[in-house]
């Protein structure tokens, strides 16, 4: 068991109330082992998306008390997990072993009552626990455990890097402290089923999956909730073309598929914004090469993006599942450098002509390729793998890789994490990028087939470039950096230094050092800069511009 599942099995065991079935244990345990390596992405996705279909979200009183909690909810059948956190508010996320327990909640959940305003008729999964008469929802002194949705601030994370005793143990604590927890995944799940029930209006069939970091083994606390409106299974032709008489369906038509994505999430859009409570500041932004609708998702605080027919982008969430668990130094090198990244102004949340977050992570798993011996196999080994049943073309494209991760066997290598990270640096410090370029399908450089600065070839579309929006000074920067940081690292020795006193606030060394703002200014570049305002027309101009930019490559 990991970490937060070990404290999370404890805390069930201690806390579970009688009513909780001996399943919560078994999901428990089976949650655990699905979190290794054995399940395939598509049997992990399918499971979690299947569990969020049996979920509600509950806003409740911030003293409730989970016995009593539950047991109120127990009468529409057994609850098998359940865990709460605090956002706007605090929440309850109630799974249950059966998802006919719903429709008897919704049965008896009463429409609100409003004195000045008339409420929309649609009864979703997100629900308030409401109290009469002499009912109270408190537990007295047993408040319920918050588990945290967002990353801790950096201060606090420095302070406990730096409480750590060599810079092994601190890419470790930051791991830890910063990956994805198993709840926090079951949250990103429910609100794509949330998402899902609402296009379900209007395409009974169709299902809401997230990709990106949410899924992919690299996702931060906190990152952004991308989500991919899938309507094939809502369209799908029957499999045996009938002899003599069928029927056909009467249908719309518009000029391209594309058309036909924006006019779907248009009205999704619409409908999410007028109906689906919790879902506030919708912007559609149709025009990008990848349309997408944006909004944010309050009661989990999640930042979402709305795609259809990305499913591209979705077989990539796939590879770099595979990569993520294939050797678990990965996830620990990607979400250092990330952070590093991050708090450095490599990369930003906003979309520009830095480096994105995907095209760091490219970068990261190009130079494991090519450590000796690798630490991570190529794409083409990753698809020579595959059997009949991987065999998937997307949009013409060889989409194929291996989904049982046990036929992925390699060399054994090593190497330490912070040798990794060394080295890293190091690897970039000196790459050619004037005139290579990453290809990850070979695991090996090559000549760069255009000039733009920075160039990776997208792994299942090898004509577009994934890093096709960074610009020369940013790359720079990049470089810059990863020099600083390869000469800094060789200093630190790699454990903590004497002088460093224990306990207390710690004096920041190793991996937190290398957080510091004093490390860009070394470096010779500047930190995180405060842009003066432009003009709002100049900024929106801009927005646009980096919007289209980085979603035209992929
Ligand atoms: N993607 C892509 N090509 C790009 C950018 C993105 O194929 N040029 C796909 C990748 O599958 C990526 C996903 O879209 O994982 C989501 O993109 P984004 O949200 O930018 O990256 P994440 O990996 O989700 O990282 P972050 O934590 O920054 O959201
Ligand atoms: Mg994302």
């Amino acid at each position: 068991l990991r970490l937060p599942q070990l404290r999370h099995a404890c805390h069930c065991l201690l806390f579970a109330p009688l009513h909780v079935t001996s399943e919560v244990l078994n999901s428990i345990t089976q949650g655990a082992k699905t979190y290794g390596i054995a399940k395939s992405f598509h049997a992990l996705q399918e499971e979690r998306r299947e569990r969020a279909e049996r979920s509600v979200l509950i806003s409740c009183s911030p003293k409730v008390s989970e016995k009593k909690l539950l047991k109120f909810l127990s009468q529409h059948g057994n609850v098998s997990n359940c865990f709460f956190y605090q956002s706007y508010g605090v929440y309850a996320v109630v799974e249950f072993a059966s998802k006919n327990s719903i429709v008897g909640l919704h049965e008896s959940t009463s429409l609100p009552s409003m004195h000045h305003e008339v409420s929309v008729p649609f009864k979703s999964r997100l629900l308030t626990l409401k109290t009469n008469g002499s009912a109270d929802q408190s537990g007295g002194s047993n408040s319920v455990e918050f588990h945290p949705q967002v990353a801790m601030p950096i201060n606090e994370l420095l302070q406990q890097l730096s409480a750590e005793e060599s810079v092994d143990q601190q890419l470790s604590r930051l791991t830890s402290a910063l990956q994805l927890t198993e709840e926090n995944v079951s949250l990103r799940f429910l609100v794509c089923s949330l998402v899902k029930d609402v296009a379900a209006a209007f395409f009974p069939k169709c299902t809401v999956h997230p990709f990106g970091s949410s899924v992919n083994g690299f996702g931060k606390l906190g990152c952004d909730l991308d989500m991919f409106l899938d309507l094939d299974a809502a369209s799908g032709n029957p499999k045996r073309k009938p002899s003599g008489f069928y029927l056909e369906y009467q249908m719309k038509r518009e000029a391209s598929e594309r058309a036909v994505t924006q006019s779907v999430l248009s009205v999704v859009a619409e409908s999410v914004e007028q109906f689906s409570p919790g879902c506030v500041g919708i912007q559609k932004i149709l025009n990008a090469r990848c349309p997408l609708v944006r909004f944010s998702h309050q009661p989990s605080g999640f930042q979402c993006d709305l795609t259809a027919n990305n499913r591209v982008a979705m077989k990539s969430s796939e590879l770099l599942y595979v990569f993520s668990s294939v050797d678990e130094r990965v996830r620990g090198l990607v979400l250092a450098v990330r952070y590093w990244a991050r708090v450095h102004g490599v990369t930003s949340s906003v979309a520009g002509a830095w480096i994105s977050n995907f095209s760091l992570t490219a970068l990261i798993l190009f130079f494991l390729q090519t450590r000796g011996p690798p630490i991570l196999p190529t794409v083409d080994q990753l698809r020579d793998l595959a059997d009949q049943s991987d065999q998937c073309c997307v949009e013409g494209n060889d989409c194929t890789i291996v989904s049982d991760l046990s036929r992925i066997r390699l060399q054994t290598n090593t190497e330490s994490l912070e040798r990794l990270l060394q080295e890293f640096f190091e690897f970039y410090a000196a790459f050619p990028f004037n005139h290579m370029s990453i290809n990850l399908r070979k695991g090996k450089e090559q000549n760069k087939p255009e000039s733009t600065p920075l160039h990776i070839q997208n792994p299942f579309e090898a004509t577009l470039n994934v890093s096709k929006n960074v610009n020369a000074a940013q790359l720079d920067r990049f470089v810059a950096l990863c020099r600083e940081s390869a000469w800094f690292l060789q200093q630190e020795a790699g454990s903590k230094p004497a002088t460093v006193p224990t306990g207390g606030s710690a004096q920041a060394w190793g991996l937190a050092a290398l957080f510091l703002p004093s490390l860009a200014q070394a470096a010779g570049v500047k930190g995180r800069r405060k842009k003066k305002r432009e003009p709002a027309s100049e900024r929106v101009k801009s927005l646009l511009q980096s919007i289209s930019t980085s979603h035209s490559s992929q």
